[in-house]
């Protein structure tokens, strides 16, 4: 089905589709009949497939990524695709509007996107997380207008407004597309941010489990110091990770795209932190892998890398939901 759709919507700008699609899974996942199609179509339910990570148990290790669906409008939709978990997010304390358009770019000879969006959201006052049958995590960030030195307030604050609707939350310090952001993932900033959100957690009941979401462009020696920091302050996990600003592998005409680059081109590199992570931490700290899966054997190469659990975004864009129950069925090990 995707095959006949995927050329409808790549005649549309990139973020024309993706709202299309939104709508599409919000009106299919709100109503019994659609949803219940859909489930039948791509959902794998097979009890070999359950993970347990940081305390909770998912259905299976597949999700989605963050960015997809911002304001969790098509949460219902989303989960009747099949996967074990969905990021809904990033979520802001304030609504804001996010960078000029363009903002989304494909690159399909690479199978690619670059997009520089700013966290474009309703704001956590909007943000819907209904129950459904598959874990929901929270991806917090902080506001454009926020300075850096405010910046634990608008994370405490975020997850205070969601702690109790979240089954996790992922504090959001490497998107490229917010000014200064990525600087929070340096030693001096990171440690006291981490604490002061795991303070904020420790604090809370039901207790939440916090992840930290990391850029592929850091190196082994920062990335270390952000894992001890987040050890330190018994964070539940770690997602590796968000786009790129490499171009390194994309055709010419792409490198003047703004913003961070997803899709194949990033998946060597983020499989090579999980892996990475995964030996310094000697498997005992829980990874989400996340960058370039675009088949089963993406999602294997992460899983073997280290990965708890796994997330998708750009591979969904080629290759449609089928992606998910695809995954799933070689966990399998079958067709
Ligand atoms: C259009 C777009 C928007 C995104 N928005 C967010 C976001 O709001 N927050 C976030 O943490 N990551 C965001 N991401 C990054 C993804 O969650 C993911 O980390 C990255 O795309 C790598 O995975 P992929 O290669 O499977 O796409 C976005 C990615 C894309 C392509």
């Amino acid at each position: 089905m995707y095959e006949t759709l995927r050329p409808l919507l790549f005649r549309l700008d990139p973020e024309t589709a993706h709202h299309l699609t939104l709508a599409l899974l919000k009106w299919g996942g709100d109503a019994a009949p659609t949803r219940e199609m859909l489930r039948g179509m791509f959902c794998v339910d097979d009890a070999r497939l359950h993970v347990n990570a940081f305390g909770l148990e998912f259905k299976n290790p597949v999700g989605l990524a963050a960015g997809y669906d911002k304001n969790g409008i098509a949460v219902r939709g989303l989960a009747a695709l099949g996967f074990g978990h969905i990021e809904v997010g990033t979520v802001t304390r304030l609504p804001q509007i996010g960078n000029e358009k363009p903002r989304v770019w494909r690159v399909p000879e690479a199978r690619a996107l670059v997009n520089r969006m700013g966290f474009p959201n309703e704001g956590v006052e909007k943000l819907k997380l209904p129950r459904v049958d598959a874990r929901v995590g929270v991806n917090i960030g902080k506001g454009k207008d926020t300075p850096l030195e405010n910046a634990a307030e608008d994370y405490v604050e975020l997850l205070r407004a969601v702690h109790s609707r979240a089954d996790y939350v992922a504090v959001n310090v490497s998107s490229p597309n917010t000014h200064n952001l990525r600087a929070l993932q340096t030693r001096e900033l990171i440690e006291p941010l981490l604490k002061q959100i795991a303070d904020a957690r420790d604090a809370l009941s039901p207790r939440v489990p916090v992840l930290v979401k990391i850029a592929p462009d850091l190196s082994f020696d920062e990335i270390d110091g952000i894992v001890d920091a987040a050890r330190d302050v018994n964070f539940d996990g770690i997602i590796a990770t968000n786009t790129t600003v490499s171009r390194e592998d994309i055709p010419e005409y792409a490198k003047h795209f703004g913003g961070g680059m997803s899709g194949e081109p990033l998946r060597a590199r983020a499989t090579q932190i999980i892996h990475h992570i995964c030996e310094t931490t000697r498997g005992e700290f829980p990874i989400i892998g996340v960058g370039g899966i675009g088949d089963a054997n993406s999602a294997l190469e992460k899983l073997r890398a280290g990965a708890t659990l796994i997330q998708i975004f750009t591979g969904m864009i080629y290759r449609g939901p089928r992606l998910v129950k695809e995954i799933n069925q070689a966990l399998l090990g079958g067709a």
